[in-house]
């Protein structure tokens, strides 16, 4: 068995800032609001000409292979999270691979586990380069979140933004102690209702009547979501300490999904874990769904708050109700 390491981090983000004064010019809302219930200042909307996911992930996926050391064709296997992809098919994997100019015919694949997407990759690429199948992993979590907003809806739409996260998960040759420690991934579908986008699949094909009513965007309860997410994130999280023999005083960074800060505080306080230590980018970006947690890893890895060899704790959810933690030395 090999043990597996993030030899590479990256993140993009678009240009175009859309502040929470700009919103309330749109919706019925206000910076006061938004900032007391999510944590959220602003957020970044991508170019549809130019930064959907694929041409998102480029930059950020760029990067990441270049801080690994490695060239693109050293890739054998992209797994990329993403909600809503470039197209239903082919995948965005296979349109990524392109850009990178990857020719080694490496195996591309999507994978829909919304805003808990990355975690769910790291845990499969985890399992392929422990077991040797693959040396060199990318693993790219993309959202284009602008896209499947209804602009209309203040209850939604102040909540998201666009952005990519990439990491590149390795055989660790460098014998420094760098592994995955544990990760849980769970769902539960009863609750799929909550977080949802009705339309526009296989079971109901966008028709004019869709799109008259506005059902081709997202639909939320708000309150569910908020609930299963802190009471799932918290629960993995202990389950994970409490298997391997650690406490929270082992832990030297938390990084959950960024969704928003009231999440964040109230997973942390189920946790009992200091505020002080958890990553927290949301102000700036809002919730990029699956992008959140690796440019926030990539944020932190890069302005030296995350070092090698210290201790680092995931935790996810989306809509699914998907959810998941991972634990690992970095
Ligand atoms: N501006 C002003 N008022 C608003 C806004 C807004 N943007 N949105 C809702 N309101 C109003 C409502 O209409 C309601 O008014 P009423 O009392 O007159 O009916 C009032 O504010 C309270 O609304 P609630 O929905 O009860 O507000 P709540 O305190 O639950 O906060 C929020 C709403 C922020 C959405 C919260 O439920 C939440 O954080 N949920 C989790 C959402 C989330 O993170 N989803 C994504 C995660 S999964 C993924 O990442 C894909």
């Amino acid at each position: 068995m090999f043990a597996t390491k993030i030899t590479g981090t990256g993140k993009f983000h678009p240009e175009k800032v859309m502040t929470n004064d700009d919103l309330s010019k749109m919706v019925d809302t206000s910076d006061e609001w938004i900032m007391q219930r999510t944590g959220i200042k602003e957020r970044r909307i991508a170019n549809p000409e130019t930064e959907y996911p694929s041409g998102m992930a480029f930059y950020a996926a760029q990067d990441a292979i270049k801080n690994a050391g490695l060239e693109p064709n050293d890739i054998s296997l992209i797994i990329f999270s993403v909600t809503l992809p470039d197209y239903l098919f082919p995948n965005t994997a296979s349109q990524l691979q392109t850009k990178l100019g990857i020719s080694n015919e490496c195996a591309c694949m999507d994978i829909n586990a919304a805003c808990t997407g990355w975690v769910y990759g790291l845990q499969m690429a985890d399992a392929l380069i422990k077991t040797g199948v693959h040396k060199h992993v990318l693993v790219v979590g993309t959202e284009m979140t602008s896209a499947f907003n209804n602009w209309e809806d203040r209850s939604s739409c102040v909540l998201f933004g666009d952005g990519a996260g990439a990491t590149v998960l390795s055989q660790n040759e460098d014998n420094d102690g760098a592994q995955f420690i544990d990760s849980i991934l769970s769902c539960d579908g009863t609750k799929s209702g909550s977080l949802i986008l009705k339309k526009g699949g296989s079971k109901s094909p966008i028709t004019h009547e869709v799109l008259d009513n506005k059902e081709q965007f997202v639909s939320m309860e708000g309150q569910i979501v908020f609930k299963n997410a802190v009471k799932t994130m918290s629960r993995h999280c202990a389950t994970l300490l409490k298997r391997n023999n650690l406490t929270t005083e082992d832990i030297d960074w938390f990084v959950p999904h960024q969704a928003n800060l009231r999440i964040i505080e109230t997973t942390a306080k189920l946790l009992e874990y200091p505020m002080d230590k958890v990553i927290c980018n949301v102000e700036k970006y809002a919730n990029t769904s699956s992008a959140s947690i690796p440019a926030a890893v990539h944020e932190a890895f890069t302005d030296g708050r995350i070092k090698r060899g210290q201790t680092v704790l995931f935790a996810a959810f989306g809509a699914g109700l998907t959810s998941g933690a991972v634990l690992l030395k970095f």
